[in-house]
């Protein structure tokens, strides 16, 4: 079964929920989910991993969380992320999604074939938001093969 390894950051727990269902959409669809919370999460998961999905709010000035999921992101490479499958998602409040718009374009700078635009919810996500991660976590699954 191939694996797809979701990554997140989340303080308040809204990040954390888009996670669980996109992990949902992976696992009911025919791929093997594993969730990691950054601080469990390591370059050698993403490097063995066949589809990836990160998840982390807008925090400081739309900017990714400091302490714990910038320095993860920044010790990817290109050889970790080239030509593989990446959705981004996070929960975020009184912007307009300005850090995902920057995370996409960052992840693509390092090779990685990002899905869409990312998925963004206006703090805890609604219904709507939750089937957009499954659907994510669905062709994650799928283009996996
Ligand atoms: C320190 C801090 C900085 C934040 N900065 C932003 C921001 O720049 N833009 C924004 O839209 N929301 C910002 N937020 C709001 C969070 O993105 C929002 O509360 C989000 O739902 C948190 O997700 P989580 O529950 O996964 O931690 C900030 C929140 C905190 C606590």
């Amino acid at each position: 079964m191939k694996k797809t390894v979701i990554t997140y950051w989340s303080g308040s727990g809204n990040t954390e929920t888009m996670a669980k269902s996109v992990a949902k959409g992976v696992s009911e669809n025919g791929g093997e989910a594993v969730l990691k919370s950054v601080d469990s999460a390591s370059v050698d998961l993403v490097r063995e991993a066949d589809a990836l999905a990160f998840g982390c709010p807008a925090m400081g000035d739309e900017v990714l969380e400091e302490g714990e999921m910038e320095p993860f992101i920044a010790s990817l490479h290109s050889a970790d992320l080239q030509g593989k499958k990446l959705g981004l998602f996070g929960s975020y409040d009184w912007g307009d999604g300005q850090w995902m718009r920057n995370w996409v374009e960052r992840m693509k700078g390092l090779g990685a074939v990002v899905d869409g635009n990312g998925i963004i919810a206006q703090l805890d996500p609604n219904q709507e938001a939750l089937a957009l991660c499954y659907e994510l976590g669905k062709r994650l699954a799928e283009s996996t093969g």
